[in-house]
């Protein structure tokens, strides 16, 4: 394992996945965490991640130079490239000077093993406020640029290595080939993680994990828990039921697609609960976005308890119980709740933090550990249709936060009937795959003046969100064509009652999230 340091920034999942695209596994921790207990865990290598602008910024994190001190290969990044330089003796100049973005930069050594075949001149991505003026002694300083006279160092004797751009960043030329130059040649790492790998452990842990038990899996509809599903099935066989929760607060058509798509791929025994109304009434009064999700959570795993007894009764085994509860949890949610980093809590993502105290099942989480993309590979290897290993990320809580103040019957029929048509324009101009993802939210609470045929109107906007992203954690709106749009809101003023307005969502993440709540 390669453990990543987190400084606190986004940049520390985007540098795992990077670590993992090298086919080395690797995982994060925060930088809070004791250099004792780093070491513990023995790692083949250790990356400091990106953090605050500089070393002298108010309460930025220091790192302990025992770190350095045992031996383990290490690579800083960014800020924890400062923080190395500092730790070892060498100097980070108060310039106060910032470089940001794309920077030209020029490899000064002769030799370098982190820049080994690349060209001499490539372009990085810089986000920085001071710099490195001095290397620490043992260092070579093989990069400079305009702004930065030590812009990368190595000691390949002592493993020690570190950038001051963001070799994780598509914008960094060369940044993989770097990140993989330090994995290979100066820490050692041999690229042997594979998706194959990932599978046969997860099925032996699951194996191990639940014995001769029954197990239950919630499916959603979308890949994550299909993913998480067909692994366990994989492992337990036909000692998994899974159980379709309609919550009523899904998409049109979802409920049938998961009855006949994930069915007919995988032949799993699926018991199809309708639930809408005791979600509906748990959500009555209710506008709090986090209460909202609490609700939603709590009514979930209550539901799946009764479901759960059902599926033992049904199986005619007296007075057995079924014990574990299947999760798509996937690692990012993991991070975000801080289950996995000193990050904060940034949404009660109700299947990691919101679960109730009286919960009675145990968790089989086998994707836990699992990247959004490495999911969709995992479920390629089991063999799932496309449709649903490539189907956009639905939120658990369904529309139940995309109506922004109290969920009823009626706004959710709405906001379906406006979600289908611009799911199925986006379709029809082939953008399913450069949008990661297109929420359409209902601002309920919300009215405006509108004419349509002789009259006026009163009715509510909705927001189209369509977004690009790489993994959720960052995203930016997608420039979806404007006559695609216009059909779009065309058709949603026509065709939905009460919708008068169609808006466009021109956020990036940060700052905005995804989801509207
Ligand atoms: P945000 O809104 O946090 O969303 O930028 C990031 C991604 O997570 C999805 N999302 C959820 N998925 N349960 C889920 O399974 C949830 O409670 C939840 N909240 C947000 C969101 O659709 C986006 O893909």
């Amino acid at each position: 394992t390669v453990l990543v340091v987190d400084f606190g920034a986004q940049y520390a999942q985007l540098i795992a996945r990077r670590v993992r695209e090298a086919r080395v596994y690797s995982e994060i921790v925060p930088s809070t965490t004791p250099v004792e207990e780093i070491l513990a865990r023995r790692p083949k290598a250790i990356v400091l991640s990106g953090g605050p602008s500089s070393v002298y910024a108010p309460g930025a994190p220091v790192v302990d130079p025992a770190l350095f001190e045992a031996g383990v290969p290490a690579f800083g990044i960014c800020y924890g490239f400062q923080a190395m330089a500092s730790a070892l003796g060498g100097t980070v100049a108060r310039t106060g000077t910032a470089e940001f973005g794309g920077t030209p930069l020029e490899v000064v050594a002769g030799e370098s093993t982190l820049f080994h075949g690349l060209p001499r001149q490539q372009s990085v991505w810089m986000s920085h406020g001071d710099a490195v003026s001095e290397a620490p002694p043992g260092f070579s300083v093989v990069a400079r640029t305009g702004a930065t006279p030590v812009a990368a160092f190595e000691d390949v004797d002592r493993g020690l290595a570190g950038v001051q751009f963001h070799p994780e960043v598509l914008h960094s030329e060369h940044g993989q080939a770097v990140l993989e130059h330090f994995l290979y040649e100066v820490a050692g790492c041999t690229p042997s993680w594979t998706m194959t790998g990932v599978i046969e452990d997860q099925v032996e842990a699951v194996r191990a994990q639940v014995g001769d038990a029954r197990v239950v899996c919630g499916l959603s509809g979308g890949v994550d828990s299909a993913v998480a599903a067909a692994l366990v099935q994989r492992a337990v066989g036909d000692r998994l039921t899974c159980v379709f929760v309609d919550h009523g607060l899904l998409r049109k058509g979802e409920a049938e697609q998961v009855e006949q798509d994930f069915v007919a791929a995988t032949g799993v025994s699926l018991k199809v609960v309708d639930a809408s109304e005791r979600f509906l009434a748990a959500l009555a009064g209710l506008t709090d976005p986090e209460e909202k999700r609490k609700a939603i959570g709590r009514e979930f795993i209550r539901v799946f308890e009764a479901a759960a007894l059902e599926v033992v009764a049904e199986a005619g085994a007296h007075g057995e119980q079924v014990e574990f509860l299947v999760q798509g949890t996937l690692y990012p949610d993991v991070v975000e709740s801080g289950g996995g980093s000193g990050t904060a809590n940034i949404k009660s993502h109700h299947n990691v933090g919101g679960l109730p105290e009286d919960l009675q099942f145990r968790l089989v989480e086998p994707l836990r550990t699992l990247f959004k993309d490495e999911v969709r590979r995992v479920g390629l290897e089991l063999g799932l249709p496309e449709a649903i290993v490539w189907r956009q990320p639905f939120p658990g809580p369904g529309l139940g936060i995309r109506i922004i103040g109290e969920v009823t019957r009626d706004r959710l029929e709405l906001l379906r009937e406006a979600d289908a048509i611009a799911r199925e324009e986006l379709s029809a101009a082939g953008l399913d795959r450069d949008i990661w993802q297109c929420p359409v939210v209902l601002l309920a609470d919300v009215r405006s003046v509108g004419v349509q045929g002789d009259g006026r109107t009163y009715g509510h906007p909705v927001v189209l969100r369509p977004v690009s992203s790489e993994d959720a954690m960052t995203a930016d709106w997608s420039r979806v064509p404007y006559d695609v749009l216009a059909r779009i809101s065309t058709r949603i003023t026509n065709e939905v009652r009460e919708v008068n307005r169609v808006v466009l969502d021109v956020t990036s993440k940060p700052p905005g999230t995804i989801e509207w709540e």
